[in-house]
């Protein structure tokens, strides 16, 4: 093939190159033949959009270019021509098409036709050739780069925090132990339990649930950190919003309280959906037109509307008056279920919805105490479609209610020594919050279920891949 620099297919379609020589490499989606030419569709995954390459039948290959069949991969050198198709201002008109990997049609499971989502999940390592797929993995690439955009612009430290750990960030027990004893035969203490002091870490570890605790430490030394990374949840949840390994962004800013964080947290929302529509416009119109109608017009309300902030007792009174069944009480102490918040943000209040100081005693023993005895300074934020997206709150800096709530709470107080010595050295009021990467993804690609946001996804009964 004569050496000229292969193109993305994206680049070719969004200029006009009419009369250029271009080579392009990719993934055939269709072909069909008439009596002098094959039509290819070929995809690189730059765009959802096709380039089609036509082949001649005087080519010299051409017996073997008209086997090609879906899912086969190809280049193509020649000259980019006006289309006469509809839909597309020019295609390629092939002198060379070389042949890299065929695709037997009998076996490929990834045809032309429509597949359920589903069926598509059963085969994770090929679904990203199809065009929602591409769509959203392009999307998700969008926002994982906006999001260090966004907090380098602001002076933000990037930190990798560990993801195994022997401390349990949210006290909520739902952690994946890491071991390497042997199940079948573990080393047993004098009481017969399991000897954890013989394990690896000469200790119990587990798979991290949040990089906060350790982000924290780091806040307090360069003022303004984010992390970004995988965190894992045991809890047994078959939702279409939870997975058992999922990426969070947990920024944490000293000298930051509650305002500041809900004030961060909003900026940071709007400039990442920002974001998709500066990158993935045609992404976002065909996820619109197969999946979500109103994908497009909700994202921008998002980024122009001032979201609401109420307080977790305005947000009690809200739902006991709504005149609503849901299937989960609303009484002043119970934590809010997904029916709640999708009522408040989409039916009620038609915003985002910042909510605050929810009742200490469902929340994290970090979360710092309101003057009133009952509440702590926790935020959560609730999106339309998804609930919670954003969890958050400043924390506890003074050491003697820090302590006071560990203890109140039973939790392991010297496990947590270390964190603890940042309210003994230097403390100062500081607060962050964690944005649930797939969450916030699922927003913006309409996507009903999780699992179709991440490339491999874990969740219960489900570690294929
Ligand atoms: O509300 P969470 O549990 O908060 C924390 O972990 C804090 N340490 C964050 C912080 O203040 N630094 O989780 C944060 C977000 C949730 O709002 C949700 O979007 C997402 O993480 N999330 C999940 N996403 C997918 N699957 C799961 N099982 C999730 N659990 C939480
Ligand atoms: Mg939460």
């Amino acid at each position: 093939m004569a050496v000229i620099k292969p193109m993305a297919i994206k680049d070719i379609l969004k200029q006009n190159l009419k009369g250029v020589e271009a080579l392009v490499r990719g993934w055939v989606r269709t072909r069909r033949d008439s009596k002098e030419f094959s039509f290819f569709e070929l995809n690189d995954g730059s765009s959802v959009k096709n380039l089609q390459v036509i082949a001649d039948a005087t080519l010299p290959n051409y017996q073997e270019i008209v086997k090609i069949n879906t899912g086969g991969a190809i280049a193509a050198r020649g000259r980019l021509v006006e289309s006469p198709g509809k839909g597309q201002a020019v295609e390629l008109r092939a002198d060379e098409i070389v042949i890299y990997g065929a695709a037997d049609p009998a076996a490929y499971p990834l045809q032309k036709k429509g597949h359920t989502l589903e069926f598509l999940r059963t085969i994770a390592h090929l679904r990203p050739r199809s065009n929602t797929f591409g769509c959203v993995f392009r999307i998700r690439n969008t926002l994982a780069f906006a999001i260090h955009k966004f907090f380098q612009e602001r002076g933000f430290l990037y930190v990798h925090t560990p993801i195994i750990t022997a401390s349990d960030c949210e006290g909520a027990g739902s952690m994946f132990r890491v071991t390497t004893l042997d199940p079948a035969a573990p080393p047993r203490d004098e009481k017969g339990a399991v000897d954890f002091s013989q394990d690896f870490f000469g200790r119990q570890s587990f798979l991290t649930v949040s990089g906060q605790l350790e982000g924290e430490t780091y806040a307090t030394a360069f003022s303004r950190i984010y992390t970004f990374g995988p965190t894992f949840r045991a809890e047994n949840s078959n939702t279409p919003r939870h997975l058992a390994e999922f990426w969070m962004i947990e920024p944490e800013a000293a000298f930051f309280d509650l305002r500041d964080n809900a004030d961060l947290a909003e900026d940071f929302l709007k400039y990442i959906i920002s974001a998709c529509f500066e990158n993935n416009m045609d992404d976002l119109e065909f996820l619109a037109k197969w999946y979500e109608k109103e994908l497009i017009p909700t994202l921008r309300h998002i980024v122009e509307t001032p979201f609401e902030r109420i307080t977790y007792t305005e947000a009690v009174s809200l739902l006991e008056s709504s005149g609503e069944s849901f299937e989960y009480p609303t009484k002043w102490g119970s934590d809010l279920q997904t029916e709640h918040e999708r009522y408040l943000t989409e039916k009620r209040i038609k915003k985002p919805v910042v909510v605050t100081d929810y009742p200490k005693i469902i929340k994290a023993f970090y979360m710092r105490n309101n003057d009133d005895g009952k509440t702590v300074a926790a935020m959560d934020i609730l999106f339309p479609r998804i609930g919670e997206v954003i969890g958050g709150s400043q924390r506890e800096e003074r050491l003697d209610v820090l302590l006071g709530r560990i203890r109140e709470m039973n939790l392991n107080e010297e496990a947590y020594w270390w964190y603890l010595d940042t309210r003994r050295y230097g403390s100062v009021p500081h607060a962050g919050f964690g944005l649930g990467f797939e969450r916030a993804l699922q927003f913006c690609t309409g996507m009903s279920n999780i699992r179709d946001v991440i490339p491999f996804p874990r969740f219960p009964g489900w570690a294929e891949f």
